[in-house]
């Protein structure tokens, strides 16, 4: 099957912000878990999980236009607080629905099949990562640091 240039190019870079939330979500938990924080480390944790879904659905799509999967999932790092945490799972799947939500509509106008729909589904979920980042944000906003950590520790024990 062949489709438009721009439609394999936006899917390879899809696979590449996958790839790296996949990562960066990866080493966000073990942050987290070593910050003693099970109940935020659990829930990054199905991030990572989303992100390991979506990239792999991703990368069948360029296989199935006959494109070979080049992507680099770039560099990563590791975040010594929950706040900065929290703000980066924010800007990752904030950032990651924008550019979806333009290679959706790309996609559709290139030719309405089925990818059109894999966005849609990969849409919905940096969507409730993004909404779930922020009211974690906010939280920590009313308590602070110290009262949102202190408030939730025994939580996912
Ligand atoms: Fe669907």
């Amino acid at each position: 099957m062949k489709t438009d240039e721009t439609v394999i190019a936006n899917l390879q870079t899809t696979c590449a912000v996958l790839s790296h939330m996949k990562e960066q979500f990866t080493i966000h938990k073990l942050a987290l878990c070593s910050m003693d924080l099970d109940w935020l480390a659990h829930r990054v944790h199905c991030w990572h999980k989303k992100a390991s879904h979506h990239e792999r659905i991703f990368i069948k799509r360029l296989l199935y236009y006959g494109a070979d999967p080049e992507f680099v999932c770039g560099s990563v790092k590791k975040l010594d607080d929950v706040e900065s945490v929290l703000n980066d799972c924010l800007s990752m799947s904030a950032s990651a629905l924008a550019q979806f939500t333009s290679f959706r509509k790309q996609a559709w106008e290139a030719l309405a099949d089925y990818t059109t729909d894999r966005y849609e589904h990969v849409i919905e979920d940096m969507e409730k990562i993004s909404f779930k980042a922020q009211r974690e944000l906010n939280l920590i906003n009313d308590l602070g640091q110290p009262g949102y950590v202190g408030a939730r520790l025994e939580d996912g024990k």
